[in-house]
């Protein structure tokens, strides 16, 4: 299958899911797409030899929809089949998810059902949890709610902010993404 991958900022993860596709993979990125032009990992995908562009959300203002279909456009020029979320920060509408439904991922730094949506690591400390971690899951119109396929554990220690328990839990979001997506792929 030919793999996109979303992004909004740095793109760790998606350089993750980039390495193991070149290395023991049936699946290919064909496309590493940002929703500005200033998302630092858009310069990764270029190094790692990647296909890579970008559609600036801000010019769409609040439709959505249009933004997805510019969005929509770049993956049918890819021919993309498989779409890996990966630390991509815009909520996508139903517009958009039920076109990719069943063949979208997205990785997400909580276990879910737990702290969907933002600051995650910072409500994991409040509540005083001792453990956080990360979610691997299809896409579904329902914010961070899709069939899960792959979760990992971190302690929450005592000394922890949420800085520390992110790079934590980054760690483990790399180890389980493209995990998930091997899986995912077997099953398609
Ligand atoms: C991180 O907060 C990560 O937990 C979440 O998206 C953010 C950026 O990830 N998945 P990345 O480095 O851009 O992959």
């Amino acid at each position: 299958p030919r793999v996109a991958v979303l992004i909004s900022g740095g793109g760790s993860n998606m350089v993750k899911l980039l390495d193991s596709m070149a290395a023991d993979h049936p699946a290919e990125p064909v496309l590493v797409l940002a929703n500005s032009a200033d998302a630092g990992g858009l310069a990764k995908a270029k190094a790692h030899g990647v296909q890579s562009d970008f559609v600036d959300h801000k010019p769409y203002g609040a439709d959505r929809e249009a933004f997805e279909d510019a969005l929509i456009a770049k993956l049918d020029t890819a021919k993309a089949d498989v779409i890996c979320l990966a630390g991509f920060m815009r909520v996508l509408t139903p517009h958009f998810i039920d076109r990719y439904e069943g063949r979208m991922l997205n990785i997400h730094p909580s276990l879910l059902p737990k702290y969907k949506g933002l600051h995650t690591h910072a409500r994991a400390i409040t509540a005083g949890d001792t453990e956080a971690g990360c979610t691997v899951h299809e896409v579904t119109a329902k914010l961070d709610d899709g069939p899960i396929l792959l979760q990992a554990r971190v302690p929450i220690r005592l000394d922890d902010t949420p800085d520390t328990l992110a790079a934590r839990v980054l760690k483990q979001e790399h180890r389980i993404y493209p995990q998930a997506l091997r899986q995912f792929i077997r099953k398609l």
